[in-house]
């Protein structure tokens, strides 16, 4: 062989090489459904699952499903026909997820729940759930409750999203545990979905139906709770004092309301799940086993801590 063709050879096996070498560093591509923006603490979530995948290198296709299901079961179709490494799933409710979870089994891509559950007989329809525990999280608000009242009053609770897990299992840590004292009864309980907005007119209802007889208040989340707030105040009350609430998040805009007064606890739940989430996913490709549920550890925040703890807030 002539000395020019050698080269030629030479630099073909050159080009082979490093294309595989670069086919082996093609960075992982993953599909993020998330169910909206209806809250602060979802905000915070989308943030760290999109931070994070900057900071590995991850090719992240992310889709706002708008509070829809439907949304969600056609952007995982996307994913599955972009021929996606993997699926991250925030599912906005508990049901309904067989028929496009099959199509994604069929296709050998690994799902993940992110920070609400499913119903599904074929649990292997998704690798893992990470979720915080809901009902430690009710659980926690109701002892709250019941110390703060010294085992007799009313409350009223702001439901979450109907069907979400996290709406449903905070709804029944928080009932059952008070059972236990029959002094403190829940006058009614109304779904403001997660938002501000809603939290605010059921909050208005409440007053105009119950007014001073309501002595706290259980939001499902802090942006209901920070609505219940503004309704208390133009009702002419103090939130806080007259009417106490404790709401479920602990985000920055919640810990705010307790250093001015106007909130009295909240119950954590962590949203900063994007490098976790990465880490999970890439060990099920990698064929490792995975815990069914990675649970989140959350603790309780009172008015008195608030100042103090502020500071170190990370979302
Ligand atoms: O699934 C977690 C819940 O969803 C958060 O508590 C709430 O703020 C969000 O919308």
């Amino acid at each position: 062989m002539s000395k020019k063709l050698w080269g030629l050879v030479i630099v073909a096996l050159f080009y082979a090489f490093a294309g595989c070498a670069f086919a082996a560093d093609k960075p992982l591509v993953v599909g993020f459904s998330q169910i909206g923006a209806e809250s602060g603490w979802r905000t915070a979530e989308t943030e760290s699952v999109i931070s994070a995948a900057k900071e590995l290198g991850i090719d992240l296709k992310f889709s706002d499903a708008q509070q829809k299901q439907e949304n969600q079961i056609k952007a995982i179709r996307s994913f599955v026909a972009q021929g996606v490494d993997g699926i991250l799933l925030a599912p906005v409710v508990e049901t309904g997820w067989e028929p496009i979870l099959n199509e994604v089994k069929k296709a050998k891509i690994p799902v993940i729940l992110l920070d609400r559950g499913i119903t599904v007989d074929d649990e292997s329809l998704y690798v893992c759930k990470i979720t915080s525990d809901f009902v430690f999280e009710g659980k926690t608000a109701a002892e709250w409750t019941v110390k703060e009242l010294g085992g007799q009053g009313n409350v009223v609770q702001l439901q979450g999203t109907p069907g979400a897990s996290a709406a449903t299992e905070r709804q029944k840590g928080f009932e059952d545990e008070l059972t236990k004292t029959p002094g403190v009864k829940i006058l009614e309980s109304q779904t403001g979905d997660f938002t501000m907005e809603l939290g605010k007119q059921v909050m208005e209802a409440f007053l105009k139906k119950y007014g001073k007889d309501i002595n706290v208040v259980y939001a499902h989340n802090d942006d209901m709770g920070l609505g219940a707030i503004q309704a208390i105040k133009e009702a002419g009350f103090k939130p806080g004092e007259d009417i106490k609430i404790i709401t479920v998040d602990a985000t920055k805009a919640a810990f705010e309301a307790m250093v001015a007064g106007d909130m009295n606890a909240v119950v954590e739940c962590n949203p900063l799940l994007g490098p976790l989430a990465y880490e999970t996913l890439k060990k099920a490709i990698a064929g490792e086993t995975i815990e069914k549920w990675i649970v989140q550890k959350d603790e309780l925040f009172t008015k008195d801590q608030a100042a103090s703890v502020i500071g170190s807030r990370k979302y």
